[in-house]
């Protein structure tokens, strides 16, 4: 005869046992104790409290014990978790304090330290005069115009009225393209976008083009094979000098301040008659340095002006090349170099210095405006 049942004793079922869940929780605690990141932390919560984690085990016994066990059983494992997760709560919160005193300390800017000493760059100051000289003509009403750099020599010479026997066509100026009698060339002025602006749009016409330029010259403090040139040329009825001697003045202002002193200096030059030189008065000396027994002024060698470019009325024979009726039309032109512009304007004497692209002078001159 089998005797009745013994009723069931949850302690026997081993994961529900006093002493197996004694060791999970100390176990877990010790585990969570030993975590020194978040990582690890997550970790251990993972074997200690994780769904195959003895404490889940045990709890997912309770579910086959006759429900006279199952309350007891049931506090102890709730007990264990409880234990378990209050040791886990109480470490990560411990650990995340840490971790954010860390970073604060890691991560701290210092606001007080200087934040202007870092040497920054700049844009070219050729740059930034160009773009100053667009806005001054496009304010005026006058459009900006390009042209290329390798150029036919029709458009740099023929047109502008420079007969073939001119010494600007020899070669010693003008860099060729090969072969030389293609009549290929690196542009030597921007004067032949005079013609290309006029084939283009007719009369009336107001182009400012500044752009890039190529002679044959060896560089020193004032001569570079390439450099920069502001041309400008306005074609309508009945234009005169008076309009070429405002269009010069208010450019040389705003190159130069309210102050300056222009003058036209009678020239020649082939594709303008007449044609004069713009000066502008020494702005060191204010051209006292020319009477007798003054100082010798350095900037303007005590010639009391400075030579800014050339400009004049257009040779009808230009704008007949270019289609325009030179008994209805006449126009005005002038051409000057933007490095020696911008050399004038900051009293620089090394074309060099405009040309190597060191960061201290495009930053100091960028500074200036
Ligand atoms: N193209 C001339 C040069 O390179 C400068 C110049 C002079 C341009 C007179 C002009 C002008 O438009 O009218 O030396």
């Amino acid at each position: 005869m089998s005797g009745p049942n013994d009723p069931y004793d949850p302690k026997e079922v081993s994961a529900l046992s006093d002493d197996e869940l004694a060791a999970a929780v100390t176990q877990g605690e010790a585990a969570f104790a030993a975590a020194t990141d978040l990582d690890t932390l997550a970790e251990a919560h993972t074997t200690h409290l994780g769904p195959r984690s003895s404490v889940a085990l045990a709890r997912r016994e309770l579910g086959a014990l006759p429900p006279q066990a199952r309350a007891d059983a049931g506090r102890r494992v709730n007990a264990a978790l409880a234990a378990l997760t209050a040791s886990y709560d109480a470490r990560r919160s411990a650990l995340e304090i840490e971790r954010d005193e860390r970073v604060l300390v890691e991560e701290a800017v210092d606001v007080t330290l200087p934040w202007d000493r870092a040497p920054v760059g700049g844009r070219h100051p050729l740059t930034l005069i160009q773009e100053r000289v667009a806005d001054v003509f496009v304010g005026m009403g006058w459009e900006i115009a390009e042209g290329p750099e390798v150029e036919a020599s029709w458009f740099n010479f023929d047109a502008l009225n420079i007969p073939p026997a001119h010494p600007a066509r020899e070669t010693q100026d003008t860099l060729w393209i090969e072969p030389a009698d293609n009549g290929v060339l690196l542009r030597t002025q921007t004067s032949p976008v005079q013609i290309r602006a006029l084939l283009a749009r007719g009369a009336p016409c107001y182009v400012a083009v500044p752009g890039r330029v190529y002679r044959q010259e060896a560089l020193d403090a004032t001569h570079s094979a390439v450099f920069h040139q502001l041309e400008g040329l306005a074609v309508d009825e009945g234009l005169t000098m008076g309009d070429l001697r405002g269009t010069l003045d208010t450019l040389a202002r705003a190159m130069f301040g309210p102050q300056v002193r222009t003058r036209l200096r009678p020239d020649h030059y082939p594709f303008t008659e007449p044609s004069a030189d713009v000066d502008l008065l020494c702005w060191v000396c204010q051209g006292t340095s020319t009477e007798p027994g003054a100082e010798f002024c350095r900037t303007c060698r005590s010639e009391g002006w400075i030579e800014w470019g050339g400009s004049g009325m257009v040779h009808p024979v230009v704008l007949a090349s270019a289609g325009i009726d030179p008994e209805r039309y006449t126009g005005f032109a002038f051409g000057m170099g933007l490095e020696r512009t911008l050399m004038s304007r900051h009293d620089m004497s090394d074309i060099r210095d405009l040309v190597e692209g060191d960061v201290r002078v495009t930053a100091a001159l960028g500074r200036e405006g």
